[in-house]
């Protein structure tokens, strides 16, 4: 799933050239279609700035000096599907992170060794981010990933067991891009250099271009004619940009702030502290930015995390805005995985605005039509939307 061009992306932008072209055709006797095509300075600036042409290249990890080390990365991918690395010899990083669902699977809670408490997260464009999990409880990518290793109803193993696996299984390549043997090396090294290993590879795992980029890309202003969104996906692009203030929290060219935000969501079993409880977890632990096996340097990384706002009051019930590229082809939705559909998610942000739970969120105004045309915009993410469907 790297971002480079292949025969297949090839053909999809040859299927976009053509539907561009049709579009523009019938949109010359379509009056009524002007209207959307006459976007204010400001929407337009926003609508480009979501495109993922404006993905810049990802920044360092500076935690993580094998971040972008290509045989680290082919290391990390090969125990990424790797089963062995579980109780059961069942359960890999794959099973719950599906590439052919967006990275993330169908089910309300991740299903390992047992449930998980949570929704699987998709786990694209990750090195863009700053926090992990629906709480934001790890801090760097690597430490993230040692977490469902040893969470019993995931993985379900510990770190000696990863040690054994690694020297069993890949001594070889380990030794190659850690310079050190595993058997010797003391466990937790071990542990902390496979996690760095599957960061360098979760690191690869990139979006694709979607209609809604095309679209953003090929905007050139004011001018009439390349529209290649629908008459319900422009009105909700419109919303999503405005009156709906959905970008005050999706935004950017993965549309996430990476923040966390108290949405309303409604709880499905025990609530769910949130990011309230994450500080502590953040800390325990000496795989995190500034612990043990970091390879940050805290004098010159320091802002990463000193300025972190640890009102856990404030924080009480949030969750971690997650990203909306191809939203509709995933559900389903929210951190406990409570709706099956986008047509439940933006009804219950209608019903849940201005209440103490969702402060942020101010959607009381949309009518029936709004909600039909900002999920019609949303399935404009996806890149498997690249056809027309009025
Ligand atoms: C049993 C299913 C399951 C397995 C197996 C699993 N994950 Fe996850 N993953 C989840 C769930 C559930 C979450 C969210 C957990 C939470 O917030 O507490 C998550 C979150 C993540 C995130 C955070 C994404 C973000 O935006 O913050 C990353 C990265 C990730 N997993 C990578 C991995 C890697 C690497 C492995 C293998 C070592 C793995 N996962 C194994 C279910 C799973
Ligand atoms: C105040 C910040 C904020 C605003 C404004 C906001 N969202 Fe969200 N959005 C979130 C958070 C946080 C979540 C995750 C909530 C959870 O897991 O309980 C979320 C989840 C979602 C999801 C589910 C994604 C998934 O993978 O589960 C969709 C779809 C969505 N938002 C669309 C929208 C749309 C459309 C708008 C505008 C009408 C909007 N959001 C406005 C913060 C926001």
């Amino acid at each position: 799933m790297r971002a480079e061009p292949s025969a297949s992306s090839r053909a999809i932008w040859l299927l976009l050239a053509a539907f561009y072209f049709c579009v523009v055709l019938s949109n010359r006797s379509n009056a009524a279609e002007t209207e959307f095509t006459d976007w204010t300075p400001r929407e337009l600036a926003l609508i480009q700035s979501l495109s993922l042409s404006q993905l810049r290249p990802p920044p360092p990890s500076p935690s993580n000096r094998y971040a972008d080390n290509p045989s680290a990365a082919s290391l990390g991918r090969a125990i990424f599907n790797d089963a062995r690395f579980s109780a059961n010899g069942k359960v890999s990083c794959a099973t719950c992170h599906r590439q052919d669902y967006g990275f993330t699977d169908d089910l309300p809670r991740g299903l390992g060794i047992g449930v998980a408490n949570r929704r699987t997260m998709p786990i694209v464009a990750m090195a863009y981010q700053k926090w992990f999990f629906w709480d934001g409880r790890a801090d760097s990518l690597w430490s993230q990933t040692l977490g469902p290793l040893e969470n019993p109803v995931e993985h379900g193993i510990d770190r000696h067991q990863v040690q054994q696996l690694v020297s069993l299984h890949y001594a070889e390549p380990y030794r190659q891009v850690f310079k050190g043997d595993p058997t010797s090396q003391p466990v937790n090294q071990v542990f902390a250099n496979t996690g760095k290993a599957l960061a360098a590879h979760v690191r690869t795992l990139m979006p694709q271009t979607t209609r809604f980029d095309y679209y953003a890309d090929t905007l050139p202003g004011q001018t009439n004619g390349t529209d290649i969104l629908t008459k319900s996906e422009k009105p909700g692009l419109r919303l999503f940009v405005g009156q709906a203030k959905c970008v005050n929290c999706h935004n950017g060219p993965m549309l996430t702030n990476g923040e966390f935000h108290h949405s309303g969501t409604p709880a499905n079993g025990e609530p769910d502290p949130g990011r309230g409880a994450a500080f502590d977890a953040l800390e325990a632990t000496e795989f995190w930015f500034f612990g043990k096996w970091s390879d940050a340097d805290p004098d010159v990384n320091s802002d990463h995390i000193r300025f972190l706002d640890r009102d856990t009051h404030k924080y009480a019930g949030t969750f971690k805005t997650p990203s909306l590229r191809s939203v509709a082809d995933r559900p389903p939705y929210m951190h406990n995985g409570t709706f099956t559909s986008l047509a439940q998610v933006l009804n219950n942000y209608r019903t849940v605005s201005g209440s103490p739970l969702a402060d942020e969120i101010f959607h009381g105004g949309l009518s029936d039509r709004d909600l039909i045309d900002l999920e019609a915009f949303l399935g404009t993410l996806s890149s498997n939307s690249n056809q027309i469907h009025n």
